[in-house]
């Protein structure tokens, strides 16, 4: 018979708890502990019952409370204990999320674990804006980027699939190397008009969307102060927010942070 899992990986989705699957939100309110970082948000970290051992090991760029490998020493201490332990992360796992390393980790250790995908940062803030992110005749395939490079390596993507105009590009981690993002686009051949999206604190609160162009995109990021997370789609789907816009953020619940910072 299978071991039952002792670890659980889960995606809390982008923001917006309603976003949050219901197995996500079982395992959330029968787990022992749950291990959450920075992106996961305060609604959501609320619906885990008084009595849950909560832990924070937050990551922002250059302000880690703990480093991957702690944080793996700390889940297979805590699985060790038999302890039900809820693994929760932003978006989904699996998407440049680092989910992978925490599974291959726990593998390893011989500790069972399970998967449960979450709402990743494209599919939300892209619906939640109104851009479909492939559409009819104008997209025909999307790309997931991130814009962050270990050991500051340089973007390792074909320029071919970077050219193509039939093809919706959407970033992640894009704010810090803008500007180099931006020139290696066009410098593979996308037309400097493709529109762009940026998307600030997708599907919470405090959403908030700005469209440009990909000439003017790094200016439109400093003259409207857009801060992480945000997430960056490009291409001619872009348009469609113009009619297909909708959200409208509850403003009365805004907050002046609205993620996890250990809580
Ligand atoms: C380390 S990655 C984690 C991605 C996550 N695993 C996912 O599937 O969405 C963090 C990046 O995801 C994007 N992101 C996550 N949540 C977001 C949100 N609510 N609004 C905009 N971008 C978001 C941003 O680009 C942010 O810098």
């Amino acid at each position: 018979m299978k071991h039952p899992a002792l670890v659980y990986l889960v995606g809390a989705g982008p923001g917006d708890s309603e976003l949050l699957t219901v197995k996500a939100l079982r395992l959330l309110q029968t787990a022992d502990t749950v291990i959450y970082d920075r992106l996961v948000s305060k609604d959501i970290i609320g619906l885990i019952p008084q009595g849950v051992c909560k832990l924070y090991v937050g990551k922002a760029t250059g302000n880690h409370a703990l480093d991957q490998s702690e944080i793996n020493q700390l889940l297979a201490q805590l699985a060790r204990k038999n302890r039900k332990i809820v693994r929760l992360k932003g978006g989904d796992p699996f998407i440049f999320g680092r989910g992978g390393e925490e599974a291959l980790f726990l593998k390893k250790q011989g500790i069972p674990f399970e998967i449960v995908p979450g709402i990743t940062a494209a599919q939300a803030c892209s619906a939640y804006s109104g851009i479909p992110l492939t559409h009819r005749s104008v997209a025909r395939s999307v790309q997931y980027l991130t814009g962050h490079w270990e050991n500051n390596a340089d973007i390792q993507v074909d320029s071919n699939t970077l050219a193509d105009p039939k093809q919706t590009l959407v970033i992640y981690m894009g704010l810090a190397n803008l500007s180099h993002i931006i020139t290696k686009i066009i410098d593979a051949g996308r037309l400097p008009e493709t529109p762009v999206a940026i998307i600030e604190k997708g599907t919470t609160a405090q959403h908030r969307q700005v469209t440009c162009s990909l000439i003017t995109c790094v200016k439109t990021v400093q003259d409207q102060e857009i801060q992480p997370p945000s997430l960056i789609i490009i291409g001619d789907v872009v348009t469609f927010s113009h009619h297909l816009n909708w959200f409208e953020p509850e403003t009365q619940k805004q907050e002046s942070n609205h993620y996890a910072q250990g809580h």
